[in-house]
């Protein structure tokens, strides 16, 4: 396995489990490898779509996502399930990719922010975030709606606490979150009794 990553990971940022990993600088970028032999195969659905990740079993979802499947929009953030940037669904359940290991992940469902849009509920959490213009960097948002989607599969018309407690692991550190809450609230009521 020779895994690239975007940036250069600094010692804190390497997700837990990755202990093991050589980690060689290359120019800007680093390269990940165990230094074994061949790696197994994983096949992950991913937005309904099977595809072989050639990869450790422990390799965090995230990075198999962004830097072998090329789906770049689900963020690393943290690196340490503590800030939500990397929120994906695996069968409609929020969770944080940058720790789960792809080997627990054959048979589920794999949904990102690519395909969110495809059910009734993501489009119109997405529309409800355009409307309300709630993005400011951006950089956190795909997990914001990742999360919101999740909500919403469980709670048809969520109190302000509801949001707020389900939400309250993903940190957008330019403050949306009272934009965030106006956006579920109109996702909820646009879709009562039309969600598959
Ligand atoms: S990058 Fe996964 S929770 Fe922060
Ligand atoms: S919009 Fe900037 S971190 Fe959330």
């Amino acid at each position: 396995m020779h895994l690239l990553m975007e940036t250069i990971i600094l010692p804190w940022a390497v997700p837990i489990g990755t202990e093991s990993y050589e980690i060689v600088e290359i120019h800007d970028r680093v390269s990940l490898t165990t230094g074994e032999g061949a790696e197994p195969v994983f096949v992950l659905n991913i937005n309904g779509v099977d595809q072989s990740f050639d990869l450790s079993p422990d390799v965090p979802l995230l990075w198999a996502l962004r830097d072998v499947a090329h789906l770049t929009g689900t963020k690393f953030g943290c690196g340490m399930a503590l800030c939500g940037a990397c929120t994906v669904h695996v069968d409609d359940v929020g969770v944080r990719s940058c720790v789960l290991p792809i080997s627990g992940l054959v048979g589920k469902k794999i949904t990102t922010i690519e395909g969110v849009a495809d059910s009734t509920l993501g489009r119109a959490v997405q529309t409800a975030w355009l409307s309300n213009e709630v993005v400011q960097c951006g950089y956190c948002q795909s997990g914001q709606i990742m999360s919101a989607v999740a909500l919403l599969k469980t709670v048809d018309s969520p109190s302000d606490a509801d949001i707020d407690n389900a939400m309250s692991g993903n940190i957008c550190r330019c403050g949306t979150y009272s934009r965030i809450r106006d956006a579920i609230k109109e996702a909820a009521s646009s879709t009562q009794g039309k969600v598959e």
